[in-house]
């Protein structure tokens, strides 16, 4: 099949495109670079030995995207194109919503003009919010969203579940991720964030390459068992995988269907340092610092549908994740920034 892969630049972006295009998918990216760069798809075509088209362009831009879909009429759109950092949506809601709603409806709009019938789109955990126990079931009604960015997920869900419902030609598959770490076994991509990481895996890559002093673990006085929150870490490569299945799913089936993409284990703040530690051959410098607002002491999966439905399942465990992490990190001490001066020509389709 072609797939479009909408904010395909991305650290999940470009791991998917390897992982569709070894499922012998033709993919095309279309990405705006607002948090992401040309280098890390270059590198996907190093990786395949594959051309992966690239489109410059927001989604939110209907004529840009009208031109792109209906040039290359794709099979099926994996829609990734949105702003994800929780804090800077608590700040900025009101471009978290226009961007992220935006986006999606644009893309649902020009796909029901080009007869596109078959959408994945990338949610998280988050949908779930406060109030339902671990782990979480499919089946759950979606929760009180502690932030911005978790609501435009929850809705954008919602936006999909109606246009499904609306149109019986159509395919809908809702991915909710859990934690993605790890990066690519090649150490030629990664996560590479714009400024100080919000989040664990890139802050404790960024440490022990040292980057930064330490890190501070939010909050030792969880009711676990080290007082440090519980997660659901997977490793980029299965999250990856799961998409593939998740395009064949819906080609194959409409309406619409959600599945959570876990590992179904938990890991503490402390035990993700640890293995860590363990994969880069060096304690690691932290101190346990207060409670993040916002955060929820325990986030995990029931991996089960997914397996059962999809066929699929994470195969890589912690210390596969954290020797991948530190490999690509270690490889690239600045992400992509060393090899974007010579990367600005060429390549834009538009
Ligand atoms: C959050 C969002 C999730 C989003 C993800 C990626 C919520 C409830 N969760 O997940 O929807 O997909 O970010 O943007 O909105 N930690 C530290 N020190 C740090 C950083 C993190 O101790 O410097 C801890 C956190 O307290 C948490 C764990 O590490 O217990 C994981 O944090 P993080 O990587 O930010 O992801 P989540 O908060 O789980």
């Amino acid at each position: 099949m072609k797939i479009m892969l909408a904010g395909g630049a991305g650290y999940i972006g470009t791991h998917t495109a390897i992982a569709l295009i070894e499922a012998g998918h033709e993919v095309f990216v279309v990405d705006n670079f607002s948090n992401s760069c040309r280098e890390a798809v270059r590198r996907v075509e190093k990786i395949t030995g594959s051309e992966v088209r690239l489109y410059e362009a927001d989604c939110c831009d209907y004529m840009s995207v009208r031109m792109i879909m209906s040039k290359e009429k794709p099979d099926s759109v994996v829609q990734m194109a949105g702003y994800k950092a929780v804090g800077e949506s608590v700040a900025k809601p009101i471009s978290y919503y226009r961007n992220n709603l935006d986006s999606t409806l644009t893309i649902l709009e020009v796909m029901a003009e080009c007869g596109v019938k078959s959408i994945v789109f990338s949610s998280s955990a988050t949908v779930y919010g406060e109030d339902n126990p671990v782990p979480y079931t499919e089946d759950m009604p979606r929760g009180r969203c502690s932030n911005p960015y978790g609501w435009t997920k929850s809705m954008i869900e919602q936006i999909l579940e109606d246009a499904a419902a609306a149109d019986p030609s159509l395919s809908v598959v809702l991915l909710r991720y859990f934690n993605p770490v790890g990066a690519h076994e090649s150490g030629l991509i990664g996560e590479d964030p714009q400024g100080i990481p919000n989040n664990l895996m890139p802050y404790i890559t960024q440490v022990a390459v040292g980057r930064r002093d330490k890190l501070t673990v939010f909050g030792g006085d969880y009711d676990t068992p080290d007082g440090t929150c519980r997660r659901d870490y997977i490793h980029v490569m299965d999250l990856a995988d799961g998409h593939a299945r998740a395009v064949d799913y819906a080609a194959a089936h409409k309406g619409s269907a959600i599945f959570n993409l876990g590992t179904g284990i938990p890991y503490s703040v402390l035990d993700m340092v640890n293995a860590f530690s363990d994969a880069c051959g060096h304690p690691l410098n932290y101190v346990i610092g207060d409670r993040r607002a916002g955060d929820l002491q325990d986030c995990w999966a029931d991996a089960e549908k997914a397996g059962r439905i999809l066929g699929w399942k994470a195969t890589r465990g912690i210390a596969e994740m954290c020797r991948d992490s530190w490999n690509w990190q270690r490889n690239n001490p600045k992400g992509y920034a060393d090899s974007e001066e010579d990367s600005d020509e060429e390549d834009d389709e538009e």
